[in-house]
Formats: C-alpha cells, structure tokens, sequence
C-alpha cells in the first residue's frame, strides 16, 4: 500500500461512493503499477492502450520507433485508422442518439442546442462531401477560423474525414497574424463564420479573414457558416454559405484510412524566437494520447458531460473540447461565451444547466472569479454530478487551488492541475482523479509514459531525488508529442532538443518536492504567458519595429495579480520628437499585428534601451525594474549607466 504524502488533500471516500459507474483506476496503487510498466515496458504498454482505445481498419506491426536524437520518433507503424470514424461513427454505430455535443450560446436567453453522434456524422459527411467538391485531398491544410460553436468541431472533423489536415487559427488572431498562418500552410480553401458574439459582443470574423486573403490569389473558397446572420461582405465565386452548399451532399462518405503517421493537424503556437512555429501532430499517438489522458486523468465515461473552457484555436481546445470527450464517446459542452457575461455566476449557472460532470479552465479566469463571486451567489447551484475539475495553462497558486475546490466543486470534485503545452499533446504531468492525494498548487506526477527528468540548466546533468529544482524535460519519446515544425525540421530538433542532448527540453522550469510532486515554475525563456495564452516576446517586439517611429522594443513579462503575467513594452524611438499618444498608437499595432489578446499593459518610451557594450538590450534589468525592484546587480557591463536613472524617474513619475 502506497504511503501518503503529508500535507496532501485525500480523495473523499465520498467522491467514489457518488461515481455513477466505477472509476477507471481502483486507488493510487494501480496508478503507480500502471505508471511503472508505462515506463519499463511502453512498447507492451502503449499497444495495448492502443488497441483498447482506438479503432484501427488496419493493425500496427511496429508499436514505436525512432529517437529525439533525430526527431523521428514514430509510433503504431503499419496501423490505419481514422480520426472522425474514432470520434463520432464508433457511437454514432452504437447509439445514434446519445449527444455529442451541447452548445451552449454566449446569450442565456437563446436556446442551447445539443447534437446527437447520429447527426454530428450526417453534417461531418456533407461538409466532407462539400470540401471534397472544392478539390481539398488528402494532406491539404484546411484553415479554420471560427469562434467556440460546434460546428468549428463538425469543421474540424470534415477535414479529417477526408484525410485533409486542420489548422484552427484562434479567433481572436487579428488578419496580420491570420493571413501569416494562411501563408505558411498554403491553405486555398479557409472555414469561418460571417461573425461570432462572445461577452455580449460580436467578433467580425468574415471581416478578417476577407483582409487576411486580400492579397492571396491562390484562396479558392471561403466558407462561411451563418453565425448571426449579420451583414458582411460577400465575393461571388469564391464565398459559399455553410447551410446552402452541405445540403447538396449525402449524409454519408465513407472514412478515409490513414496511416498512423500521417499528418492530423497543425496548430501554431509562439516560440521563443522568430515567427509561430507551425507544430504538426499525426494521427494514432495523438489521439491515443487524447484518449488515455481523458479516461485516466479526467476519469471520463461515456455518459458523463465534459465542459472544457479553452478555445478551439488553441491546444486545450483540440485536445479536451474535441478529441478526448469525442473518442471516448462522451458529450462535449461547447460554450460560445465568456466567464463573467452577463453575470459573474455564468459557469456555475452553465455547469448547473447541462448537468456537467466535468469543468476544465483556466487560473486567469478562477482569479477574476475569486474577486467577484461571493460563496451565496453560487451555493444555490446544483452542481452535484461534478466529478472533476481540471485546471490549464499556468500554474495554480495554492490560495486559487483552495477556492476553485471549495467554489465550483463545493468540496465534492477533484481538483486536477495538468501541465501540458502545444507540443506534448496531451497532459504529461497532472493529478489522476480520484486517485492522486491532492497537494494544492502542485500539478503532482507525470502521466503515463512520461518519463520526466528535472535538469541543472547550466551542465545539463539530471537531478536525482527529491527537493531538485530545474528545468523540466523528457527522457523518451511518447505517442502524442509533436513530430516537426511545418517546413522546418532543423528548428524542430533545436527548439526542442538541442539544448539538453537526449532530452525534450519543455522550456519550463520545475520544482519535484520531498514527496516527488512536481511544482511547475513557468518557462525560462523568452515565452511569456498571459492570462494562458502564450506569447513570444520577440514576435511582440517585431510587430512594434514594424511601426515607423519605433527604433527597438523590448517586451518584458511582468508578474500580474490578475494575468499571472503582463505584457510591458520598453521602446525607443527613432526621433526625439514622439507623436501624440504614441503610447496608445503602440497598443493599436500589436492588436492589429497580432490580437487584442497580446495588448500590453504598459508602454515606457526611454531615449536608449539598457544596453551592453556590444549592443545586447539587458532584459534583466528591465525586468527588474518593471517588476519593482531596484537592486540591479551588476550594471558595469552597461554601455551607457544612465539609462537606469531614466528608467527609474519614469517608474516613480508612472506610481
Ligand atoms: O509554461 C507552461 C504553461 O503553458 C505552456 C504551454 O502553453 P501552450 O502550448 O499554449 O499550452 C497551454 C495549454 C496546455 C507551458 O510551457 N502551462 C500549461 N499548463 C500549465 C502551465 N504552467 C503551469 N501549470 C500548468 N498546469
């Protein structure tokens, strides 16, 4: 019997009492020797998850192959199967009428609607069907840009019923950042709505994607699905409307067989330098790792309801708003809106609504939350089916721990913080419901598989036992990692795994206690998270150089009470003589170059940035100095001192 850690939070003998079924996992135990012959034996390991979880047409001969060394890790060699079959013909098969998916809208008053496997398989066929007419083959890039309604999943499984690879752009990219992402995937053919409505407020999203493509001949078709109905601009031939163009097609095509191997989707994520690097993840590891993860993690049934908050566009939103809940034959909740509209008990009256058995967010928002609700506005709520409550994005910080435990859950569900990202495609270290000793704020053992390592960041050598700090990487490959950087291997093996030889270096840093739980610390490099979106700091400041006036930039990440971190913008200019409200001028072009959602919050104009002698801006310092603190070490190595004066008056002017 497994020994407990102290000052952990045990699982309520309650909890498995009110488990509609039976949990996956009987106890800890079985957690452990499940976790020890992932780790000894994966290639046994991994087949059989394989073979239990997925439905391939044809079977694997080869269960794993390859290396970090090279980046060719691949996995299930030989097997064919297909996505969409995976997700909704298996249920649909079994039970047509069991729902998919529950919409819920971002207005309350208007109706929700729920869509059974039996439907969702009918319109993915049609729009298939659609798709193909439009001469999308096997392995075209196909670009979504859609706001959170289903039918940004019945898109995102078209494509894959045909064998097409998706790449959802998060709705809230500004046409800049679209049109790039277009580009970089040669997609002709591009999906979206005519707007969107999010927080009582509407997206134009056919507005963006018309800029984004306005130089780009080669777009042959723009779907449009009618979201609102609003009025937007129209270009005959190559516009189709979504609910015209699917009805010409039969309810049903049949699954393209794709090898495990083959391209599923691309999803382009901020790296710490140059442009969004464009990660491809395949078919059978991906969607094992979807699969395992969502039973073993979240302890998902079929008959349970999944409400995930994360959007489509990013990674938490293909992986646990799609995949998991889909593969595993369960209902997905698809909430359009936002948190706080109209009012701040919105998830507790969302999550009371489709009877939720599962709610899966995002610290930033848990922050707001705590600030706004109070325990009598929500204590009225019906939320006994909730069974687990996962969190995403960034680390939790206990006190926020305790609040989503004992607000959302009433103390009844699980808390489970999962650390994840964009590349690992799944979760790689979180606690198993109903199975882990909860220890707030830590996001507690690797998952199955994973064989993690914590590293010293300057010799690279890995840190055995307890109570080490360092930077956190993998010891082998596993089945839902990313396998390249579209049209760039070379910077694939040197983001990943250059850095530390042998190793998948995460870019975060992490801390494994005396109980072996593991604390994630957030990244080391220049990736900065805010309110969990991901942002390269050096994309920032290229869109600020873009700008006439702006000589350098430098973007800082500062620690945010409400963000977990900001966005601050030092700049210098090209002329002494700054244009009025440059500083205002300066938020503007991030958000047209990349979205309203990487806005800083700062701006700080200084006549030079802090500098050294060979010209590399000191960020240290700037951090330093954003964050409040005025011990700046050593500043000798600097070109000109006086910067830090500067620095310093228009910090104190600004308190
Ligand atoms: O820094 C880590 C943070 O988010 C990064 C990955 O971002 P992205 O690829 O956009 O995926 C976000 C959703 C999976 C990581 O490198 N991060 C993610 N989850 C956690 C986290 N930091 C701390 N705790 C987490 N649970």
């Amino acid at each position: 019997m497994t020994k407990l850690a102290a000052n952990t939070i045990e699982v309520d003998a309650k909890w498995r009492s009110r488990h509609p079924t039976a949990p996956h996992l009987a106890g800890l135990d079985e957690f452990q020797s499940l976790y020890q012959d992932s780790i000894h034996n994966p290639s046994q390991f991994w087949a059989k998850q394989a073979r239990e979880l997925l439905s391939f047409d044809r079977d694997f001969h080869t269960t794993t192959s390859g290396s970090f060394h090279r980046g060719d890790a691949a996995w299930f060699l030989g097997g064919q199967l297909n996505a969409c079959f995976n997700c909704v013909d298996r249920h649909a098969i079994q039970d047509p009428n069991r729902v998919g998916i529950i919409y819920e809208p971002d207005d309350p008053a208007n109706d929700c609607r729920s869509i059974t496997y039996g439907e969702l398989l009918a319109e993915i066929c049609q729009l298939a069907g659609f798709l193909r007419s439009q001469g999308v083959k096997k392995g075209d890039i196909v670009t979504i840009y859609m706001p959170m309604i289903p039918e940004a999943a019945i898109a995102v499984l078209a494509c894959t019923r045909i064998g097409a690879v998706h790449s959802v752009v998060f709705a809230g990219f500004s046409a800049g950042a679209l049109r790039d992402r277009i580009q970089d995937a040669k997609s002709t053919v591009i999906i979206t709505t005519d707007e969107g409505r999010r927080g009582g407020k509407t997206i134009s999203t056919k507005v963006v994607v018309d800029e984004a493509v306005r130089e780009n001949h080669k777009i042959s078709t723009v779907l449009v699905y009618e979201r609102t109905g609003g009025q937007i601009p129209w270009m005959d031939g190559r516009d189709f409307r979504w609910k015209e163009e699917i009805q010409k097609y039969p309810a049903y095509i049949s699954p393209e067989g794709m090898d495990s191997e083959d391209p599923l989707f691309l999803l382009y994520t901020s790296g710490s330098t140059g442009k969004p690097k464009g990660l491809l993840h395949t078919h059978a590891g991906y969607l094992l790792g979807a699969s395992v993860t969502g039973k073993y993690v979240f302890d998902l049934n079929p008959q349970d309801r999944f409400f995930c908050s994360g959007d489509i566009g990013w990674i938490t939103g293909h992986t646990y708003v799609v995949y998991a809940p889909l593969l595993l034959g369960s209902t997905t909740v698809m909430f359009e809106g936002t948190p706080t509209y109209p009012n701040h008990t919105r998830l507790w009256d969302v999550l009371e609504k489709h009877q939720a058995t599962h709610f899966y967010g995002a610290p930033t928002s848990f922050r707001v939350l705590k600030a706004l609700v109070d325990k009598a506005d929500v204590e009225n709520h019906d939320l006994s089916k909730l069974r687990a409550l996962g969190s995403v994005g960034e680390p939790i910080a206990p006190e926020i721990w305790k609040w989503y435990h004992s607000f959302m859950g009433d103390g009844n569900a699980c808390v489970t913080d999962t650390y994840w990202q964009t590349e690992t495609g799944s979760h790689i270290i979180a606690a198993y419901t109903g199975v882990t000793p909860m220890k707030p704020g830590s996001a507690s053992f690797p998952c199955f598989g994973i064989d993690v390592a914590i590293l010293d960041p300057t010799t690279g050598e890995e840190l055995q036992g307890n109570s080490v700090e360092g930077v956190l990487a993998v010891k082998k490959p596993w089945p839902s990692m990313a396998r390249t950087i579209r049209g760039n291997h070379d910077r694939y093996l040197e983001s990943y795994f250059n850095t530390y030889n042998g190793y998948y270096f995460t870019g975060d840093g992490a801390y494994r206690d005396a109980d072996g739980y593991y604390w994630i610390r957030g990244r080391v490099d220049d990736v900065i998270n805010v309110s969990g979106h991901r942002l390269s700091t050096s994309e920032i400041e290229s869109a600020l150089v873009e700008h006439e006036s702006v000589a350098e930039a430098a973007i800082i990440g500062v620690p945010d009470d409400l963000t977990g971190q900001a966005v601050n913008t030092v700049v210098s200019l090209k002329s002494k003589q700054a244009a009025m409200n440059i500083e205002k001028e300066l938020i503007l072009q991030i958000r047209k170059v990349i979205g309203p959602f990487a806005a800083p919050k700062r701006v700080i104009i200084l006549p030079d940035l802090p500098k050294t002698r060979s010209g590399k801006t000191v960020r240290r310092i700037l951090r330093k100095a954003l964050s409040g603190d005025t011990e700046f070490g050593d500043t000798s190595t600097l070109a000109d001192p006086s910067v830090i004066d500067e620095l310093t008056k228009i910090l104190q002017k600004a308190d």
